[in-house]
């Protein structure tokens, strides 16, 4: 199995591109020899193939113990602390898994801070056996911190303390964080979340790694597609022959030219996860010092009936990456009709993702016509070793965007403008002198 990227642009030249030679080849020095901006956040590098067999095989007794005793499974994290999960599950589970009885079902909770998301929530968790993983590098955050707090209550009532306890994992830090602590004293299995790998580009190790097992996936497959793209970017660091350098020039390219948003494109709803874990990965990477490409994401052809319009007249400050699956995993074909009312018989018997392939195609044609460059990433199919190669595909070329914008891509400094603000607001200790600012503010507008 193989990840092809097609690209067909008139004016970025071959010269053009080779110009970007020896500054991918000493980008990847900078990267592997950790000389570059964030440098205590490169973990990830060479995160799959140093995972070995004992915690693996962990994983899954810990996975299918969680699995034999819960028809939910509750994930608490926000950002890269859930997106990379949400991901491979989404992309892998049947597409009405709430319906089709799979068990566990794998729900998600403090991405958000809705009163209503987690009283319903609760409502369901009141008539189903579950358990959950609360998942904080920092241990910190507010929005788990919350979800947490609250279904631990409803956990302990639930099954009382000691059961309770052997139903929660928590995943956090080493040592450090409010989490780690509460673990501690409450005796609750923890997993590692390595102090060399941000948030963002911590899907293979347990923050992802965990949830993945017990949705019942094969985080083995997984693992060995990301083995695979760490050893082409190993075995051939340039920019010639690998296909994770030229993603990484084109859209740096791109952008130099005005093309100033990204959308990343999928034609199979199962990857609409895929593109959030995308648009976090690259937007909290380089979207700093007024600088970075803004990335967004569509669904087609369903968009095709929203943002199609935009896409294909409005502002060109746009391109397009599509990821294009070759086969789908079930087959149905369109059938016949004597009488033809429909007027679909011209496409008769074929599959339905040959239309939507036809639909993909014609797609690039007009959105290049309308003068939106468009790269194609062809997968050959949506299984977990694919995913595998897809992340670490995007997290190196993530890593080396950022460098040739000359951006740090592993901190996140603008996160914490809105935390500061929500602090002062809530009346935290400490934030007295920025509360009042802030209260003076709203009061000229509110
Ligand atoms: O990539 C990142 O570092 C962030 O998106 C974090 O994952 C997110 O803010 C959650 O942080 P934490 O895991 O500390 O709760």
């Amino acid at each position: 199995m193989k990840l092809e990227l097609n690209h067909t642009f008139s004016f970025l030249s071959k010269e053009n591109m080779q110009s970007y030679e020896s500054a991918i080849a000493s980008t990847y020095n900078t990267i592997f020899n950790k000389t570059g901006a964030g440098n205590d956040f490169l973990g990830w590098v060479n995160l799959p193939s140093e995972i070995d067999e004992a915690f693996l095989a962990d994983i899954e007794r810990t996975a299918a113990e969680l699995r034999k005793k819960s028809d939910l499974f509750v994930v608490i994290g926000i950002g890269g602390s859930y997106l990379g999960a949400r991901a491979v599950i989404e992309a892998l589970q049947n597409h009405f898994a709430p319906l089709s009885g799979e068990r566990p079902l794998i729900v998600y909770a403090g991405h958000n801070m809705s009163e209503d998301y987690l009283h319903e929530l609760i409502a369901i968790l009141d008539q189903k056996d579950y358990s959950l993983a609360v998942i904080s590098k920092s241990g910190t955050t507010t929005e788990p911190a919350i979800a947490f707090r609250i279904l631990k209550q409803h956990i302990i009532n639930k099954y009382g303390e000691q059961e309770a306890a052997s139903r929660i994992i928590a995943i956090t830090d080493k040592a450090k964080g409010a989490l780690k602590q509460l673990a501690n004293v409450k005796g609750y299995k923890t997993y590692i979340v390595p102090d060399d790998v941000g948030g963002r580009f911590s899907v293979l190790t347990p923050v992802g790694l965990l949830p993945i097992a017990v949705a019942g996936i094969d985080i083995r497959a997984l693992v060995k597609g990301a083995v695979e793209i760490e050893q082409l970017c190993k075995s051939n660091p340039t920019l010639n022959g690998n296909f994770v350098s030229e993603y990484a020039v084109v859209r740096h390219m791109m952008y130099l030219m005005g093309k100033t948003n990204e959308i990343m494109v999928n034609y199979e709803p199962r990857l609409v996860y895929f593109s959030e874990w995308w648009k976090q990965l690259y937007g909290e990477s380089h979207g700093k010092n007024h600088k970075g490409i803004f990335p967004a994401s569509v669904t087609f052809s369903t968009d095709l009936h929203s943002m199609g319009q935009y896409i294909q007249d409005g502002l060109r400050n746009l391109f397009e990456t599509v990821i294009s699956v070759e086969r789908s995993n079930h087959e149905l074909r369109i059938p016949l009709e004597n009488e033809d009312l429909d007027q679909l018989n011209y496409i008769a018997g074929k599959r339905i993702s040959e239309v939507n392939h036809k639909a993909e195609l014609g797609t690039m044609l007009a959105h290049e016509d309308g003068g939106v460059p468009v790269i194609r990433l062809e997968i050959p199919e949506v299984s977990a070793f694919v995913l595998g190669q897809l992340i670490y595909f995007f997290e190196m070329a993530c890593a080396l965007s950022g460098y040739l914008l000359e951006v740090n891509p592993f901190d996140q400094p603008g996160v914490e403008a809105y935390k500061k603000n929500m602090f002062a607001l809530l009346g935290k200790k400490g934030y007295e002198e920025k509360t009042a600012e802030l209260n003076h503010r709203l009061s000229t507008i509110l």
